[in-house]
């Protein structure tokens, strides 16, 4: 298989002998073994997954760890990973399967001599058309099929997980062609007939949401938002990745992030983020999480000019919520080593030029003038469902009703 997109993977545990999950505790375990840390609802679809031959759907904002969880089943299960990337634009030639149009000139090349004893006495054009189109069940066979990464997985002789990445960046034509996969496991090729799986494979799409999916396709799948996770769960992946983090800068970063996702940014930072900062403040050899070190690092989990403005805005008052506020606030255009003492969280804002909150600095400092500044700020009590929320205000394309 030569196309990037039709690459399979290969993820396989030769120690993992058992297929099939016991119960929700054991794909638990088995996640927490291959480091990956479910909650109750991600056990559970996981479990339902392998037991109701269903394929699951996973929906949430990037970063957490929607990919991942195809990636470790493959592994805590033994089975292959056949990955099918989607993107706009593509066809189901790419998807499903293709014709050897090079091997079926080659074949006739090299039969030149046979087919042309075939229409030797031929006495028309007509004739001759029409016996070679006797034999066209030779050159349309399965011998001349590419398998792209769908057929593949229907075909494959041992068990696998399938993986259909990111499959609202494919076209609703492509989806429509994936139905029949998810819910008869078989693949309708006219020129040969249908193909049934041979053995059943774990199906995992998912979406981040650029489009709505059609009732059709969810109908068909198990479906589970994946949001951020809770504090202490997202604190467990950290403590998981060895990021070299001293405990309780740790929990700190973990109330930062939150925080800073609460903010109006337009694309809030993941656990993958968190994973990278964590590293970064270790690397750093970082033993208090400061204002000026999370400002000098925020490029590491911020990705866009006016998500770092508002940042940098916010983190002082994250760190402290008596930070000093200055009377002109420092708009932010140099990306941010070293500045950002802005006047606190402004969670306000909605507009999206960055240049258009001209905060009032006598009420903020006035609502930070508290007692006990220097103590540190309580944890700040952040909602759940924070990925749910930001997620679905960003839906792009939708779906004409
Ligand atoms: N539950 C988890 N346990 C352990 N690590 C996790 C977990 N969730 C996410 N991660 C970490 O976050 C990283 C990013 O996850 P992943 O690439 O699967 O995100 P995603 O949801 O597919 O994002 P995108 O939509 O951008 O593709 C993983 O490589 C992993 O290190
Ligand atoms: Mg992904």
């Amino acid at each position: 298989m030569t196309e990037p997109e039709a690459a399979a993977e290969t993820t396989v545990d030769p120690a993992a002998t058992r297929h099939e999950f016991e119960d929700i505790d054991d794909a638990r375990s088995r996640f927490r073994d291959a480091g990956y840390l479910t909650d109750d609802r991600l056990a559970t679809t996981v479990f339902l997954l392998s037991r109701l031959d269903k394929p699951v759907l996973l929906e949430g904002p990037a970063g957490v760890g929607k990919t991942q969880l195809a990636t470790s089943l493959a592994a805590v299960t033994g089975r292959r990973l056949i990955r099918l990337q989607c993107y706009e634009g593509q066809d189901e030639t790419k998807a499903l399967y293709e014709w050897d149009y090079g091997k079926q000139m080659l074949y006739t090349q090299i039969l030149r001599e046979k087919i042309g004893q075939v229409i030797e006495d031929a006495a028309t054009l007509t004739e001759a058309v029409d016996r070679i189109s006797q034999q066209d069940s030779v050159f349309f066979s399965e011998r001349f099929l590419a398998a792209r990464p769908l057929l593949e997985a229907i075909t494959s002789p041992e068990p696998v997980v399938l993986l259909i990445d990111e499959v609202d960046r494919a076209d609703e034509a492509l989806e429509a062609v994936l139905l029949e996969l998810l819910s008869e496991f078989q693949i309708s090729i006219p020129e040969i007939g249908t193909v049934k799986a041979t053995t059943l494979p774990y199906v995992v799409l998912t979406s981040n949401n650029t489009r709505d999916l059609s009732a059709a396709l969810k109908r068909r799948c198990l479906h589970l938002f994946l949001d951020y996770p809770e504090a202490e769960r997202e604190l467990e992946i950290i403590r998981s990745k060895d990021t070299g983090l001293a405990e309780a800068l740790a929990v700190r970063l973990v109330e930062i992030v939150r925080g800073l996702r609460e903010l109006d940014l337009r694309k809030s930072p993941s656990i993958s983020e968190t994973i990278d900062w964590a590293r970064t403040l270790a690397v750093l050899g970082v033993k208090e999480l400061t204002a000026d070190v999370l400002s000098q690092t925020l490029n590491v989990v911020v990705k866009y000019e006016r998500d770092l403005d508002r940042a940098m805005k916010a983190i002082p008052s994250m760190v402290d919520p008596n930070a000093d506020v200055p009377d002109s606030l420092d708009h932010g255009h140099g990306h941010g080593h070293g500045h950002g003492h802005g006047p606190g969280s402004d969670h306000s804002h909605d507009s999206g030029s960055g240049h258009d909150d001209e905060p009032d600095g006598r009420a903020i400092r006035a609502a930070k003038d508290q007692p006990g500044r220097h103590g540190g700020p309580p944890p700040k009590p952040v909602p759940a469902g924070q990925g749910e929320r930001s997620f679905a205000s960003r839906s792009a394309r939708k779906r004409p009703v």
